[in-house]
């Protein structure tokens, strides 16, 4: 494996790649890697010639009061774990690299983000969606890898390259888990002992949350409220949401059918975690 900290340099790589009709599958990251990070790697080393991840933690997405600053970060390990699941070139641009100066340019995205973690992290997606775009036109990849942990970013990531004609195949991954169903996250690593115990009712809720729709349940404030109940019972966190949109769109419904999504944020002391299950009604 290849670590690459310059734009030039990936490019260079990129042509070379291309010229020798090698397709790219490309896992953009913030590092602090775990099986989540490395799964979505493995499926793209699967379903290309060349795998390219990019660890980046991008100021432009984190808010003034966000944790960009205490974001964990372990590039040896890093470097390690991601040579272990495959990925040929590592590119771990600086800052500067990547911001020279104050871009002159930055996307709004419209749509997808007046709903979820879009309410409280204002300008979020935003940020997202800009280092996105610009990772995309410096590792120019057949396919790129997004975990559905994430679901937002996903359909955020879809509408980027519907709207602007990106030509890149998105891949969504399934949310690798813990074996007590926590979802794995970078910053579970803030979690308190005690907290740690509890999280797994994050899951747990959400799940009550299918197993009710499977059984016919389709009142959508019925199933909200239950969930709520629940988190607030069992997870030892403040709740920040529970809702049940339509997937991708995002939109409020108030009877469950067809392809919906429930999803929660909490906020422990020291970590804000998210889940969702997306789920298609029969
Ligand atoms: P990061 O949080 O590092 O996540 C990188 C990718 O890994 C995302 O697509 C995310 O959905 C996926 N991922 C994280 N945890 C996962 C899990 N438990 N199971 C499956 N996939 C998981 O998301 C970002 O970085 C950034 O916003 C980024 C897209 C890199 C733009 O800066």
């Amino acid at each position: 494996m290849k670590m690459i900290h310059s734009i030039t340099q990936l490019k260079e790589i990129v042509r070379d790649q291309k010229k020798s009709g090698h397709t790219i599958g490309f896992v953009p990251t913030m590092g602090f890697l775990h099986e989540g990070h490395l799964t979505l790697a493995k499926q793209a080393r699967a379903e290309n010639d060349t795998v390219i991840m990019s660890i980046f933690v991008n100021p432009l997405q984190f808010g003034p009061n966000e944790d960009f600053e205490r974001y964990p970060r372990d590039p040896k390990r890093d470097a390690e774990l991601a040579e272990s699941a495959g990925v040929d070139y590592l590119f771990m641009p600086s800052v500067d690299e990547m911001y020279p100066d104050e871009p002159a340019v930055t996307l709004t995205v419209n749509k997808r983000t007046d709903a979820l973690c879009g309410l409280k992290r204002e300008g979020h997606f935003d940020g997202v969606a800009t280092v996105v775009m610009k990772l995309f036109h410096m590792t120019e990849p057949d396919k790129a890898y997004f975990g559905k942990k994430d679901a937002q970013q996903l359909a955020v990531i879809h509408g980027l390259v519907d709207s602007l004609n990106v030509p890149v195949k998105i891949v969504g991954v399934d949310t690798v888990r813990e074996d007590d169903g926590l979802a794995k996250s970078s910053r579970n690593v803030y979690l308190l002992p005690e907290e740690r115990e509890k999280a797994p009712a994050i899951y747990k809720a959400l799940t009550r949350i299918k197993e009710a729709v499977d059984a016919g349940e389709t009142n959508v404030e019925k199933l909200k409220k239950r969930a709520a109940d629940d988190l607030q019972a069992h997870s030892g966190a403040e709740v920040e949401y529970v809702d049940i949109l339509s997937y991708p769109e995002l939109e409020p419904i108030n009877e469950a059918s067809g392809t919906i999504i429930a999803a929660a944020a909490v906020q422990y002391k020291n970590a804000r975690l998210i889940d969702n299950v997306i789920l298609t009604v029969k």
